[in-house]
């Protein structure tokens, strides 16, 4: 049976890798004998919007919501539309109405490139992010009072449900039960966000009870981030709320060389609506239109859009390898002329995504 994807590129680079991504799903679905349906959706901050108003049309829900998977690629123009107004109407729509509650973002350092953090080879950074995705420090409760004037006021909101927190954590425990370390890290900073953080402590000891064979530790934030820099062989799961996720999904990439190939699956575990598959980077404008963005974060989300659609067996598992697979294979080849230049080579979006497409074929 065909699986349906919804292909919205977005903004600035997401134009650029989206090509790359959609090319090596190709590859991977000619060889694995898989059904790729693609519907591209022109929603973006620069056309749609200025042609529109607004982000999406009215009745985005409905266009979109009987996909099997969405697959994205950034969002935002600043110079055009306020970051606030183009990403919470888009982006953060379909991971709110599609109750996409985790964000899944592997951190893993690949062959052939170069950490920042001096003496680390592959194998001593391979963890992942869990962040929670739809409520948290990203909660539209709060207001602006006596705007404009000497005593203007204004206040966001954290919203912390039980449901919320509770079904991040299980995804996050169930996930470390499969790894082999079975370790949890927890992104919390109760001693001095004193009511929501330490709300989250005591989520995480509770749920902990239904998991003795995974070890539980926690560090504010605060610390964590300086361990991700100083210790990342550390960590294997670790679970954070939406901003502490955020930030800890590009300084994590960013340990591994580059977040340019950093990927990351919006995923509704239920089914009940699509999940979403995108690049953990943004559309960055300093290097858009020059056709050197490093595709990989792209290419990369497709394999978990593959692994996510599949069932054992169908192919889907086999064909997301794959793709995986060519990724690490054309990484360890190292050939400066076919790698961008976030990872050190004179290469561009096409020669890398050609080469890791070729690769797939087989
Ligand atoms: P960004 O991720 O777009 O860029 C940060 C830096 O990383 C830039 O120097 C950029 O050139 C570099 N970079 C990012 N992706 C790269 C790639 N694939 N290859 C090589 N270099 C890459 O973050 P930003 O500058 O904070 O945001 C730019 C815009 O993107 C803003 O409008 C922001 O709101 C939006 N944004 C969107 C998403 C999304 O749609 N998921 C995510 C993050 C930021
Ligand atoms: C991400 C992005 C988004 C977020 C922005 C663009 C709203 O940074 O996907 O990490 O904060 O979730
Ligand atoms: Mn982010």
């Amino acid at each position: 049976m065909a699986q349906r994807i919804a292909v919205i590129a977005g903004d600035g680079i997401g134009t650029e890798v989206m090509p790359e991504g959609v090319r090596a799903l190709e590859a991977a679905a000619k060889r694995f004998n898989l059904d790729l349906d693609f519907h591209t959706f022109d929603f973006g901050s620069c056309d749609y919007y200025l042609k529109h108003g607004q982000m999406l049309p009215d009745d985005w829900f409905e266009q979109l919501k009987d996909f099997d998977a969405l697959f994205y690629g950034a969002v935002g123009w600043p110079d055009t539309v306020p970051d606030h107004i183009s990403l919470w109407g888009s982006l953060l729509q379909f991971r709110r109405q599609f109750d996409q509650y985790i964000n899944l973002r592997p951190c893993k350092l690949m062959p052939g490139i170069k950490s920042p953090l001096a003496g680390r080879e592959p194998g001593d950074i391979d963890f992942y992010v869990v962040r929670e995705n739809t409520e948290g420090e990203y909660s539209s409760v709060g207001g602006k009072m006596f705007e404009g004037t000497e005593r203007e006021v204004v206040m966001q909101e954290t919203v912390m449900t039980r449901t919320g927190v509770d079904r991040v954590l299980k995804y996050a425990f169930d996930l470390a039960q499969t790894r082999p370390r079975k370790k949890l890290t927890s992104a919390t900073k109760s001693n001095g966000i004193s009511i929501t953080m330490p709300y989250w402590d005591e989520r995480v000891a509770n749920m902990a009870k239904q998991y003795p064979d995974v070890a539980v530790d926690k560090f504010h934030i605060d610390i964590l981030t300086a361990n991700f820099v100083l210790h990342p062989d550390w960590f294997d799961v670790v679970v954070g709320s939406n901003l502490f996720g955020d930030i800890l999904s590009d300084l994590g990439p960013a340990c591994t060389g580059t977040i340019g190939i950093a990927p990351s699956a919006n995923i509704n575990p239920e089914g009940n609506f699509p999940s979403l598959f995108e690049p953990v980077h943004g559309s960055a404008p300093d290097i858009a239109g020059k056709g050197i963005a490093n595709p990989i974060g792209q290419i990369w989300s497709g394999a978990m859009m593959l692994e996510h659609l599949g069932f054992q067996g169908s192919g889907y598992q086999d064909a997301a390898k794959a793709v995986v697979d060519a990724i690490e294979a054309v990484l360890g080849e190292g050939n400066p002329e076919v790698l961008t230049r976030d990872m050190g080579g004179q290469g561009n979006t096409k020669t890398l995504g050609n080469a890791i497409a070729e690769r797939i074929a087989g």
